[in-house]
């Protein structure tokens, strides 16, 4: 209902600004009862929208309508029937290109204070000069002022849009401290993000990566460009046990790009995080850096580049990171990477390089631990950025038996039901294997996908429920009692310049980085968060360094599960909450890397931890 109403609200704002411009030259009786009609349904469809939340129709409500319903109430106590003085008709035009402006173009988030101001400002004033002008008004000079004004802020938006050379973090001015007490700010350096590293002495478990460019044959035969760790796609899994001092060696031999490895879902100490421009400098071709963590959390992760990470990810920098429990692990364990190749032959659907149905012998009785992991947003099937991808495992139940890397309490088998996931995320599928086929698809590609066993493949159907987290399992206490800071975040989208070029992208409180918020802590401190998805796509928010567990959603209690990864679809609303366990300077984005890359990034930092590192374009540094 959401989605269909607001996408109403803005088509319906266009055509409001159309039909009224139109009624404000030429003043009938059809355009102006039209442009009446039309006023009354917008008023319907944010009625409509309203039970969603009072966030989520807040613009709407204290800007949008009452800019077109004072010139229209004007309008049906002066003009009718004869349609005499003009000049309330001619106001209407004014307030509905107005709410155009608010439902479409700039989609306000709070506080509304400035935003109240100067929209009433041009309409009083616009009214004014109109009322003066007794509806005596040249359309051509006024069209022509209309043109230079807008295209003055079109031209100063796009120069403004585009981003410094040098930036860094101690430069961020948008510091929210959530309502907790206001410190010195990030850059009052006590502690700098380098001083923030893992543990010396001996690695319990070493590895090296190498980034390397090669070409890879997926199991249909379509080549990828790659770059690979390792050549290989995805990169090899790194096993480890819980406890375990990890160390890797990135050694960096692609041509021209940079590269940094990120640990996703392990909370390492901040400097090992691999976020270029944040933590590190990126790795430049023929350099190599060293990374030390313990693996103090048991479960599956996964690791990829953070410079240029839309790219390169994309192409295949990443790999799985598996961190064992102490128990022994019995029977088929295996990590399973859903990504979507650009290949030869357009774009194919895979788990791993296998974009056919791969066949996999397992003994009935076995113990199987299928531990999922999107890595990529789903372009195939459903509409770009916009349907998280969707798996279903056939022919057994199953559990899910852990999210983002932590176990679930009291799982409870589960059949025919589909499996949405944000990017990023994970899921540990489990199960007994039977004695017939089990097979996992991702519905991007329904003849393709996972076989497990002998016999012919299980048809897979779409047609199933959701799997839906927060009714499922146990729920984990919630280990906090009062909160020490808030934030507010509002995700939507617009037309909008980014590094200035005109696109649609996906804002944070309706700002793009590096004026979204940064979210300021101090150690200990207990946070929740709150997201409001209040536009067309979904947002998969990854915050680094922090598991966060899941209070509620669209304000009803849920059973919490911990998160890194939480898929945020459109008219959602989620509140998490994390403690500030782990000082740094810690990004905090979407992990839809289309979006990061347009600016949908935010930082968590820590009062007094700053960084020396820059990104910008004289640097070599582009996390995203
Ligand atoms: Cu998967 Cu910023 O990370
Ligand atoms: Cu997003």
């Amino acid at each position: 209902m959401w989605e269909l109403a607001t996408n109403f609200t803005e088509v319906l704002g266009a055509v409001l600004a159309l039909l009224w411009g139109l009624a404000a030259r030429w003043p009938g009786r059809v355009l102006v009862g039209l442009g009446l009609f039309a006023v009354v349904i917008q008023v319907g469809l944010v009625g409509l929208t309203w039970p969603t939340g009072w966030d989520f129709v807040s613009n709407r409500v204290v800007l949008a309508l009452p800019l077109m319903l004072a010139p229209s109430i004007a309008v049906v106590v002066l003009c009718l029937p004869r349609m005499e003085p003009r000049w309330p008709i001619q106001a209407a035009a004014v307030g509905a290109l107005l709410d155009f402006y608010v439902v479409f173009v700039d989609r306000p988030a709070p506080p509304y204070t400035v935003n109240v101001i100067v929209l009433w400002a041009i309409l009083l004033g616009a009214t004014g000069l109109l009322w003066w002008r007794q509806g005596r008004i040249r359309t051509l000079p006024v069209l022509a002022v209309v043109v230079v004004v807008l295209g003055g802020a079109v031209f100063y938006l796009q120069r403004a849009s585009v981003l410094p050379d040098r930036l860094d973090m101690a430069s961020m001015t948008n510091l929210d401290w959530g309502g907790g007490p206001v410190g010195m700010g990030h850059d009052h350096a006590m502690r700098s993000v380098t001083d923030l590293v893992g543990p010396v002495g001996r690695a319990d478990a070493a590895f090296t990566l190498v980034a390397q460019e090669k070409r890879i044959t997926l199991s249909s035969g379509a080549t990828v460009d790659a770059w690979t760790f390792n050549g290989q796609v995805p990169g090899p899994e790194l096993r480890v046990h819980q406890g375990d001092l990890v160390q890797v060696t990135l050694v960096n031999q692609l041509k021209n790009e940079g590269v940094t490895v990120h640990w996703h879902g392990l909370d390492v100490p901040n400097a090992e995080d691999g976020v270029a421009g944040v933590t590190q400098d990126a790795v430049r071709p023929g350099g190599t850096y060293v990374y030390r963590f313990r693996a103090t959390q048991a479960g599956s992760f996964w690791y990829h580049t953070h410079q240029d990470s839309y790219q390169a990810v994309d192409r295949g920098l990443f790999g799985p990171l598996t961190v064992l429990p102490p128990e022994e692990v019995k029977g088929l364990d295996i990590p399973v990477m859903a990504h979507e190749w650009t290949t030869s032959q357009g774009v194919r659907t895979a788990f791993g390089t296998s974009d056919t149905l791969r066949r996999v012998a397992v003994a009935p009785g076995t113990p199987v631990r299928l531990r999922l992991v999107n890595t990529s947003d789903n372009t195939v099937w459903g509409e770009a950025d916009k349907d998280p991808r969707t798996f279903v495992l056939t022919g057994t139940p199953f559990t899910v038996a852990a999210i983002d890397g932590t176990d679930l309490a009291g799982p409870t088998p589960l059949t025919d039901v589909r499996l949405p996931m944000g990017v990023g995320g994970r899921y540990d599928l489990t199960f007994t294997m039977p004695d017939h086929p089990v097979r996992l698809t991702d519905l991007a590609d329904p003849g393709g996908g996972l076989l497990l066993g002998d016999g012919p493949a299980p048809a897979v159907r779409s047609d199933l429920p959701d799997f839906d987290p927060a009714g499922y399992g146990a729920g984990v206490p919630s280990p906090f009692k009062a909160f020490d800071r808030r934030f507010k975040l509002i995700l939507d989208d617009g037309p909008a310049f980014y590094d200035g070029s005109l696109s649609f992208p996906s804002t944070i409180n309706n700002l793009l980085f590096p004026d979204t918020p940064m979210l300021m802590v101090k150690e200990g401190d207990a946070v929740e968060t709150t997201f409001v998805n209040r536009g067309h796509n979904d947002h998969p928010m990854h915050l680094h360094g922090h598991h966060a567990l899941v209070l509620s959603r669209n304000g009803e209690p849920v059973q919490s599960w911990w998160t890194d990864s939480l898929e945020i679809l459109p008219g959602q609303t989620y509140t998490i909450a994390f403690r500030a366990d782990n000082p740094g300077v810690w990004m905090d984005h979407c992990h839809n890397l289309k979006h990061a890359f347009q600016g949908m990034v935010m930082h968590l930092a820590y009062e007094g931890v700053h960084s020396p590192f820059q990104m910008g374009h004289q640097t070599i540094n582009r996390p995203e």
